[in-house]
């Protein structure tokens, strides 16, 4: 076989570094000039970059550098700007006529955005994110004309204010309702529960109907009205609209007169502003169900 001619082309022999595996062998090139200084470079920035920011993990915290840049201390910046560019509008909501509030655009238009955001943060975890409630958990719809406690801006601010039946707050809205279980027998019982089906067209056992409202006038109509509709001085339910609190079936109903219920909400004073509650009142009196 003939001989592969030379290839002259090639650079002339660098120097090697004198490894040698299986015979192949390494040169000893240099790093590019603009490759080694680029990395310098970056080494250099690192370092100066862990000085002048944040960097080293320590045991508490980490070395906080001296450009002393957070960004914790950046957000209570933004806070903060935000709360004073807002906080005539706030001192304004916060001394109104809460009556007025609606019909003043600015402050109307205001209240409304804040209170969807006060909203979202405090009250939809138990209303549910569009304020229609959670079915059949006690938590009521807010967007209905249906109100335990009443639905204009005054009382819906009352009961926001102070919350409902909790133990934090001497003013909080209280009404409580006995459990029947040891008042009555369970035969009228059932008469009551079928009584209160009739009330809001509920199908029921209509031979119990005529003795559960009997039972209906003596244990019942002192809350919640001779006629079924509801009192809101005691926060007690109307039972002639199909709209429930905890349900309208035969065995929830049972158990509501059984045990009673009691729904309990937190006061929002001590952990709301004025402006901030009123902003939410405001947003929640808007929905649709507002007076
Ligand atoms: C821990 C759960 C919970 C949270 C959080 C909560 N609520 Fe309530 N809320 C309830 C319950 C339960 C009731 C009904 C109590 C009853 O049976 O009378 C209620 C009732 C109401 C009522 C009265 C409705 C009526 O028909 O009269 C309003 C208004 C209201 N809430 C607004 C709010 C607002 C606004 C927030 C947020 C700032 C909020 N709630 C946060 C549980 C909660
Ligand atoms: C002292 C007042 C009081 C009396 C008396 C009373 N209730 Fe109530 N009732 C209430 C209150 C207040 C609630 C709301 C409880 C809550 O939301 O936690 C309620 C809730 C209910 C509910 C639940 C409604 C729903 O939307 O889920 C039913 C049903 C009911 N009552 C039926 C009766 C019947 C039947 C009687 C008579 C045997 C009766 N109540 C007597 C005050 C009363």
């Amino acid at each position: 076989m003939a001989k592969q001619p030379q290839n002259n082309s090639r650079k002339p022999e660098v120097d090697t570094t004198g490894h040698s595996w299986d015979g192949i062998q390494e040169y000893n090139n240099p790093l590019p000039r603009w490759w080694l200084w680029t990395f310098y470079a970056c080494i250099l920035w690192g370092v100066l970059y862990t000085i002048a920011y944040p960097a080293w993990p320590g045991i508490k915290a980490a070395s906080p550098g001296l450009l002393g840049w957070s960004t914790r201390a950046n957000v209570q910046a933004e806070i903060d700007a935000a709360e004073a560019a807002n906080a005539t509008i706030n001192t304004q909501l916060a001394s109104a006529d809460l009556t007025a509030i609606a019909d003043d655009a600015e402050l109307r238009t205001y209240a409304t955005s804040a209170g969807a955001a006060v909203f979202r943060t405090w009250c939809a975890q138990c209303h549910g994110s569009g304020a229609a409630g959670v079915a059949a958990s006690g938590y009521p719809n807010l967007l209905d004309d249906d109100w335990l406690w009443g639905g204009d801006i005054e009382a819906i601010h009352t009961t926001i204010t102070h919350g409902i039946r909790n133990e934090e707050d001497p003013d909080a809205r209280w009404s409580q309702m006995p459990a029947f279980g040891d008042i009555l027998a369970k035969e009228e019982i059932d008469q009551v529960v079928n009584y209160v089906m009739s009330l809001s067209g509920t199908p029921q056992d209509a031979s119990l109907v005529e003795a559960g409202s009997v039972v209906y006038q003596d244990n019942c109509a002192a809350c919640h009205m001779e006629n079924g509709t509801g009192d809101r001085a005691q926060g007690a339910p109307n039972l002639t609209d199909a709209i429930w609190l905890y349900g309208g079936n035969h065995d929830t109903l049972t158990h509501s007169v059984t045990y009673s219920r009691f729904g309990v909400m937190p006061s929002w004073s001590n952990r709301l502003s004025e402006a901030e509650i009123r902003a939410v009142a405001t947003y929640v009196h808007q929905l649709g169900g507002g007076e």
